[in-house]
């Protein structure tokens, strides 16, 4: 099938992008390379992949010819209140915008990466996806337009897009903004970790091969309009992996405390029984069996430099 990803230089796009060559389909990528962080980093992923560099908002975004686009691209972190937050609305609701007027032209499917973080603090716990969303966060909000504009292309339009909720994924190459990432990089450089708030929060965290597999199986399986949960089998706190990583590494952490972060969910927890019927997915990877991927590549990464 021919493919598009949106954000390929970036986590789980280039990830997936890998995945579907691996597959011998023929998929391309976009992405903007923006800086929100280091987009050398984002030069390292796309490394030997076919990725064109484009901003969505004014680039030109053709996708005659494709069966489907991965919208993965967009401005993300929870902790987006302030001065930053016109360029979530321009990364993630002005980027959609364009995404889904081109694959409607085009014909295309389309799977839409969405957030965990449009439930905010979630009225029940695991969550399923018929909870009313209640984001704390910009960037979850900018997310929770980006899934009502499918919708409405869906029903006025025909686009044929399904949603998918990730929950905080992680593995290598994971943005170095996230926790496990940096737990990670303070442990193999020998740095204090900052923990915001008590370290109670908690994660339904998704180790990032399993991600993708559920996002290929939304573009080969799911049902037009269908929203997804893509979340571990697991709930973690933050402090439950900071131990885990000290008996991965087989080294504490130092931690200095700081205060919590606005818009930062005291816990999700992902009711993954949906996705489970309709696609068969079910999150395969322990938590402690990611981390020690995610560790060894940290390890690795900072020994060779
Ligand atoms: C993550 C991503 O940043 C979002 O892009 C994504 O949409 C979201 O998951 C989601 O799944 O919806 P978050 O859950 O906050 O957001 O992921 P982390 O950055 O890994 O944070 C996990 C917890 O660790 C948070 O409570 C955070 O406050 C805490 N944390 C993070 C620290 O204590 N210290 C840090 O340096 C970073």
């Amino acid at each position: 099938m021919r493919y598009v990803v949106t954000g390929a230089a970036g986590f789980i796009g280039s990830h997936l992008l890998r995945a579907l060559l691996e597959r011998g389909h023929e998929a391309t990528g976009y992405d903007a390379f923006t800086d929100y962080y280091d987009p050398a980093l984002k030069e390292e992923n796309a490394a030997g992949l076919p990725i064109g560099r484009v901003d969505l908002v004014d680039g030109d975004i053709d996708l005659e010819g494709v069966d489907g686009v991965f919208h993965l691209a967009g401005q993300p972190g929870v902790r987006s209140f302030g001065s930053v937050f016109p360029t979530y609305v321009r990364q993630n609701v002005l980027a959609s915008q364009r995404i889904f007027e081109a694959a409607v032209a085009a014909g295309a499917r389309t799977v839409l990466a969405s957030s965990s973080s449009i439930y905010g603090d979630a009225a029940s716990y695991p969550t399923p996806e018929e909870t009313t969303p209640r984001p704390l966060s910009p960037y979850g909000i900018t997310k929770l337009a980006c899934e009502h504009l499918a919708h409405a292309y869906g029903v006025e339009f025909g686009l044929d897009a399904v949603t998918l909720r990730y929950f905080t994924i992680y593995g290598p190459r994971q943005r170095p903004d996230m926790a496990l990432a940096r737990m990670v990089a303070c442990v193999a450089e020998g740095r204090p970790f900052e923990l915001f708030g008590d370290g109670s929060q908690s994660r339904s965290f998704t180790y990032v091969d399993d991600a993708v597999e559920a996002t290929i199986a939304a573009m080969e399986g799911g049902s037009a309009g269908r929203t997804y949960n893509v979340g571990g089998g697991e709930e973690v706190s933050v402090l439950q992996a900071l131990e885990a990583l000290a008996a991965v590494a087989g080294r504490r952490l130092e931690v200095v405390r700081s205060p919590r972060r606005e818009g930062d969910a005291a816990r999700t927890a992902a009711d993954t029984s949906r996705i489970a019927v309709d696609l068969g997915w079910k999150p395969g990877t322990p938590f402690v069996r990611g981390l020690e991927a995610q560790w060894r590549w940290a390890a690795d990464r900072v020994a060779a430099r």
